[in-house]
């Protein structure tokens, strides 16, 4: 059966940018697809957060998978460092990646100049180690937002090679997309990202999101209501994309562009739009928070199954790359 598989960092609050990017994809691959979904704790540490907040944070994270539609009977949801083998496959494939490929890594420049303090060696390896969370399942279908295109051309570089070097081994892992691949954050300036204080969270109640909408850009040549607005323009209209129906758009473009309608008021309509959404996510989580033991127990069983699936494949990558004794 083709495999799924995908990871999420547990760095901060989910927000819908994860959502519309990846999460709505797990749901929706979970059904077709033998599916294994992932908190990436091991790549969090390249942040070095607190241990405690840590904790919270992977933890929080499953919770928002599992209130997001993740379903621990058809899927396996599991913690990263809750199965040694992503690091021991992470090891081999490092030896096999030039520093060439992961020196032209964007991402790599990006988060050093966020941490200017702290640039440490697992930032630059981090994709190596993503490589190997999807060669560990022989993954087929990796759903992710556009941001993490670099990171799966490295990933099937660096697969092809190994099955060149050792023999075929691995499949070519591809990007499945969202209708959502860059959400643009509420600064209407770069793609919608937990480090830049510019997202619309998750688990953020209607008032909440209604007052960080109050004070996002609009079509910047709209300065009066009485000013037609152009929607083509305007990063709130391109919220209304994912969360409005078609015919309720069209009122909203006819309106901005005729004046007729208020910024205020087509926020507050995105607003309500969106607490649709994120309501019942919200409620489910609630529930789930409310009952630690069942969430240690989904994890648990979750790690159970992904740790026999990774074993199987790392007893034939130790074969062939000459880790074990044959006698
Ligand atoms: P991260 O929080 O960086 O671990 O990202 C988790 C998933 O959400 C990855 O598949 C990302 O590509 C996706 N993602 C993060 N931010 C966005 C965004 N602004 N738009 C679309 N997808 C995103
Ligand atoms: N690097 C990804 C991100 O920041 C998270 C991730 C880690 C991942 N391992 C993965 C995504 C494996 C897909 C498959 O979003």
């Amino acid at each position: 059966m083709v495999r799924t598989m995908s990871g999420i960092q547990p760095t901060g609050n989910l927000h819908i940018g994860n959502y519309l990017g990846a999460l709505v994809n797990f749901v929706e691959l979970q059904q077709q697809y033998e599916s294994f979904f992932c908190v990436v704790d091991l790549h969090a540490l390249t942040q070095r957060p607190e241990a405690a907040v840590l904790q919270r944070a992977v933890r929080e994270v499953a919770i928002g998978m599992l209130a997001s539609g993740v379903d621990p009977d058809k899927a396996t949801l599991f913690v990263q460092s809750h199965v040694p083998q992503h690091s021991e496959l992470a090891w081999i494939l490092t030896c096999l990646t030039p520093l060439g490929d992961l020196n032209r890594m964007t991402q790599f420049k990006d988060k050093s100049a966020q941490q200017p303090e702290n640039i440490n060696a697992g930032l630059f390896t981090y994709p190596i180690l993503q490589t190997a969370d999807i060669a560990l399942y022989r993954a087929e279908r990796v759903p992710v937002g556009e941001d993490q295109d670099q990171h799966l051309e490295l990933a099937r570089e660096t697969l092809r090679r190994f099955n060149f070097v050792y023999g075929e081994t691995f499949p070519d892992p591809q990007t499945v997309r969202s209708k959502a691949p860059r959400v643009i954050g509420l600064d209407g300036q770069a793609k919608m990202s937990k480090s830049k204080g510019n997202e619309i969270g998750l688990f953020e109640t209607a008032d909440e999101t209604m007052l960080k909408l109050r004070g996002a850009k609009t079509d910047p040549a709209r300065l009066r209501k009485s000013d037609k607005g152009t929607p083509e323009v305007c990063n709130i209209f391109s919220y209304h994309g994912y969360f409005t129906s078609a015919e309720q758009r069209e009122e909203i473009a006819a309106g901005c562009r005729s004046a007729q309608l208020g910024c205020f008021d087509c926020k507050k309509m995105l607003a309500a739009n969106m607490e649709a959404v994120k309501g019942p996510i919200r409620e489910r989580a609630a529930v789930l928070r409310s009952d630690p033991a069942r969430l240690d127990d989904i994890l648990a069983a979750g790690a159970d199954k992904a740790r026999a699936a990774a074993e199987a494949t790392m007893q034939l990558v130790r074969e062939r790359v000459g880790l074990r004794r044959k006698d």
